[in-house]
């Protein structure tokens, strides 16, 4: 069963609880979403590995370290997704970064896929796919399983908010698959909304309602 962590570091419970209030408007919902992914591409990078490497200081010789092993992969799903890439970005700056365009059809609840794009070496990078929101898991189970089906072997998943009903969907699915979160919320609404949630993250990311 895959590990489900939950980042409770006080400043981005901080900056979650701005994110999560209605009057918080589109420019600063977008920093903060952009800031939460700063401090969770911190936390989730924690297991990367390390080398030495010999360097000079303008005092001499040491030995310093530099990260080694995998290469990295950022990859957002359309569009809130690319409220988190910055953030990620800012710490990772060699990242490669795929999109993969999915809408939850309002009727069915079903994904439906409009555009993918990946880096062509998925298969060697340790990706962080990235969604605020994981509700009935339906869009992060379909994006896993077009990484997988592109040879993706190591996927971190990296939502801001999930259901219980989602984590769940996501860890019968994809028990490989980690899941990093601020926060897990009660429960989905009748409209698979995330409640208390934070409303729709796309809509406030690009003011679209
Ligand atoms: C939202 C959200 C997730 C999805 C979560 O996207 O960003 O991708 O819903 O719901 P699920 O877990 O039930 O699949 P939406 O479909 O609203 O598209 P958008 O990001 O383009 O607004
Ligand atoms: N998508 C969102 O943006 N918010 C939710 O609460 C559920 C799905």
């Amino acid at each position: 069963m895959s590990n489900v962590v939950v980042l409770d570091h006080p400043l981005i419970q901080h900056k979650l609880t701005m994110l999560r209030k209605k009057e918080t408007g589109s420019k600063d919902f977008r920093e903060l979403v952009r800031e939460i992914s700063t401090l969770m591409a911190y936390e989730v990078s924690r297991d990367m590995e390390l080398q030495d490497i010999e360097i000079e200081t303008p005092m001499g010789k040491t030995i310093g370290k530099e990260v080694s092993g995998k290469k990295v992969g950022i990859v957002p799903i359309l569009r809130a997704g690319l409220g988190m890439v910055d953030g990620f970005l800012s710490l990772i700056p060699a990242a490669k970064v795929g999109h993969i365009g999915l809408y939850r059809d309002p009727e069915t609840l079903n994904p439906v896929e409009y555009y993918c794009k990946l880096p062509m070496d998925v298969e060697e990078r340790t990706l962080y796919l990235l969604d605020p929101m994981l509700a009935t898991g339906g869009s992060l189970n379909a994006s896993i399983d077009y990484l997988k089906r592109a040879g993706a072997k190591n996927i971190k998943a990296v939502c801001i908010l999930a259901a219980p009903e989602g984590i769940k969907a996501v860890q019968d699915e994809h028990p490989d698959v980690d899941i990093y979160l601020t926060s897990i919320d009660e429960k989905l609404n009748d409209d698979a909304y995330i409640v208390p949630g934070l409303g729709d993250a796309g809509d406030r990311l690009f003011g679209t309602k």
